[in-house]
């Protein structure tokens, strides 16, 4: 099959997408099939070869790895040739409406906010995952609670701050978490114990993003639960050795332990399951995605956000999860493509 690999991207999670496209590429290669990784926001500016051709000479690529520090994206955007001022880089439709599927190793921003999967509908291109509404939903946190709140799924109560409107610090919990609205990998985010610390909280947040979320805190264990075909996966619980589940935690190797199953009761595991599973559907989701969850003491299950393209490297928490339950990494990239190419049949 032809596969193009989409991958980078002008968003803060640009380095841990060119990772997770790096391995599916090679392990679509390994498997037989022809892939390219394509970055998004680069694009092919130089394409000399035919693009038939370019599938044809596919070969394994140099491990990306995913540095400890988020990238500089205004130098990153300033070391594009100059005269393409488009999001999506230069012959990108192109060569993706050449490809039997676009296997979608975005994360963050366009990619995950659906403005790609639009732009792909309006060309043709097929793409793995959820479509654009589902994506645009759930990026979106503050929306994707007032649906969790509709549908009796339990999650941390927020408020939305919007850069220039005026707000009173005393109408905000303590402690509590700040954090950008549709950001992922956790940038941007921090937690607050006291008045001062949340006004700091909500100046980084803002930094990052023009609308952020205030949310109570909630203590308790952190869990995540992936989807796969609107089945639940198994649970992943996710101990960070210091601090919480930050984006060095996330990425540095060794930083956090993950345990699947969750050493959680039976009656735990179900809830969470379940929530996974309506969650997905309330959000109109396809394909896979992967939902992050709070466990308090009690045994009450938040759930924080939903990711349509969450991380996919071979150790990543969903590949992780599928893992358990046999099916190795190639074989769930190849059950995401089967199962996104049935969405066009
Ligand atoms: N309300 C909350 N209470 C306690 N911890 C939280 C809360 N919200 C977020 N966190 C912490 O921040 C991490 C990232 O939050 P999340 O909402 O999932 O955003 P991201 O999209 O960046 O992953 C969570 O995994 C958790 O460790
Ligand atoms: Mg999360």
């Amino acid at each position: 099959m032809k596969i193009v690999v989409l991958a980078g991207g002008l968003s803060p999670e640009r380095i841990v997408s060119l990772s997770s496209g790096t391995m599916a590429c090679n392990a679509f290669l390994k498997a037989g099939h022809q892939a390219i990784l394509l970055d998004l926001f680069f694009g092919m500016p130089e394409l000399t070869i035919d693009i038939d051709q370019l599938f044809e000479n596919a070969k394994p690529l140099p491990p990306a790895p995913i540095s400890e520090t988020e990238p500089d994206l205004a130098a990153i955007a300033a070391s594009r040739p100059s005269g393409w001022s488009d999001r999506i880089g230069l012959n990108v439709i192109e060569i993706c409406q050449k490809a039997d599927i676009v296997y979608m190793a975005l994360h963050g921003a366009d990619g995950e906010n659906g403005s790609v999967q639009k732009v792909f509908d309006e060309h043709g291109i097929r793409y793995t995952g959820s479509g654009h509404e589902g994506c645009r939903l759930s990026m979106d946190k503050h929306a994707a609670k007032e649906v969790f709140g509709q549908e009796g799924i339990l999650t941390p109560a927020s408020w939305l701050l919007r850069r220039g409107e005026i707000f009173s610090l005393d109408e905000l919990p303590l402690p509590a978490v700040a954090k950008p609205n549709s950001g992922g990998s956790s940038i941007g985010i921090s937690i607050a114990t006291t008045r001062a610390e949340l006004k700091r909280a909500i100046e980084f947040a803002f930094q990052q993003e023009d609308s952020i979320l205030v949310e109570e805190f909630i203590k308790g264990r952190e869990l995540s639960c992936g989807v796969l075909d609107g089945k639940a996966l198994p649970v992943i619980e996710i101990i960070p050795k210091e601090g919480f589940y930050d984006y060095k935690n996330k990425y540095q190797a060794g930083a956090a332990l993950e345990v699947t199953p969750a050493p959680i009761s039976p009656a735990a595991t179900e809830k969470v399951q379940r929530l996974a599973e309506r969650v997905f559907r309330a959000l109109h989701l396809s394909v896979y995605a992967r939902m992050d969850f709070l466990l308090t003491e009690e045994e009450e299950a938040y759930c924080l956000e939903a990711n349509t393209l969450p991380g996919m490297t071979p150790t990543s928490l969903l590949p992780q999860e599928a893992a358990v339950l046999g099916i190795d990494y190639i074989h769930l990239c190849e059950k995401i493509i089967d199962l996104s190419l049935e969405k066009y049949r």
